[in-house]
């Protein structure tokens, strides 16, 4: 049981479309480059792999990748792109979903990690990283830093889009680290849509607590994929954690750390 949402067939019908954003070249290509560097020689296991905006490139740089994904019709979008053969994809849930083989790199893009809507379950899911990963291999994430200090005191939403199309705006709940991210589209005929997703903002440190929690040590943190400083105004991070190269020694043989 997870407390994710679910996405749906309609929501994976339209996910192509309405991030095209994502898949530029100029968005995705350092994305994959970054991410190919990491997995070196290994394979790399996508967590919340979704239609493969990034795992069919990332494959196709010649990387072997497996996925999972929570979301059949997700995994149904994929499917239409890529074969199981080339790319498998267990569907289940990133926190406790195990599947098989050792990873030089596991990493969790877009947001997603947000989508587990529990502290609990995210730190699950870091240990669900770690446990994946063979010694000295990386766990990789792209999180955007909450927008809540855009809030005067008193309101709790934060518009993330505004044009004639679509209407999109963040409302925080800063005691519970609950969010909802609401969209309004306006159609070809004047109507207008509505579909909203929660999650659960977390920021930085927390992140590396998490990771600290699943034996994984801090390696790097950079505000973009080109490897921007990480600063105040940031508004997102790819941080990496690796795993000890040591992590396969029994306890009493590691060397003890400070
Ligand atoms: C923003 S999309 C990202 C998809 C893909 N990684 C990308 O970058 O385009 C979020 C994905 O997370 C999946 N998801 C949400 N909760 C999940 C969970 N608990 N376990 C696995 N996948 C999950 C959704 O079904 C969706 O495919």
């Amino acid at each position: 049981m997870t407390s994710s949402d679910y996405w749906d067939a309609e929501m994976a019908r339209r996910y192509d479309e309405g991030s095209a954003a994502m898949f530029a070249p100029e968005v995705l290509e350092p994305v994959v480059d970054t991410l190919a560097e990491l997995a070196g020689d290994g394979a790399a296991l996508e967590f919340a792999i979704g239609t493969g905006r990034v795992g069919i490139p990332l494959l196709e740089r010649g990387v072997r990748v497996h996925g999972i994904e929570l979301s059949q019709p997700m995994v149904d979008q994929l499917r239409e792109k890529v074969d199981a053969t080339h790319l498998p994809v267990t569907t289940g849930d990133m926190a406790t979903t195990v599947v098989d083989g050792e990873f030089s790199l596991v990493y969790l893009v877009f947001n997603s990690i947000g989508n587990l809507r529990t502290q609990e379950e995210q730190v699950t899911c870091f240990r669900n990283a770690a446990r994946h990963l063979a010694p000295g291999g990386r766990f990789v994430i792209e999180l955007w830093v909450p927008g809540i200090r855009r809030m005067p005191p008193g309101q709790n939403a934060v518009p993330f889009n505004v044009d004639d199309r679509h209407l999109g705006f963040d409302t925080y709940d800063v005691v519970t680290q609950q969010g909802t991210s609401h969209h309004y589209f306006r159609n070809d005929d004047g109507s207008v849509g509505y579909g909203a997703s929660n999650f659960r903002y977390i920021w930085p440190a927390e992140c590396d607590l998490m990771a600290q929690l699943a034996g994984l040590e801090f390696e790097s943190r950079a505000a973009d994929w080109h490897g921007t400083p990480f600063m105040a105004d940031s508004e997102s991070h790819v941080s990496v954690w690796r795993k000890p190269v040591d992590a396969a020694l029994p306890q009493t043989e590691r060397p003890q750390r400070p």
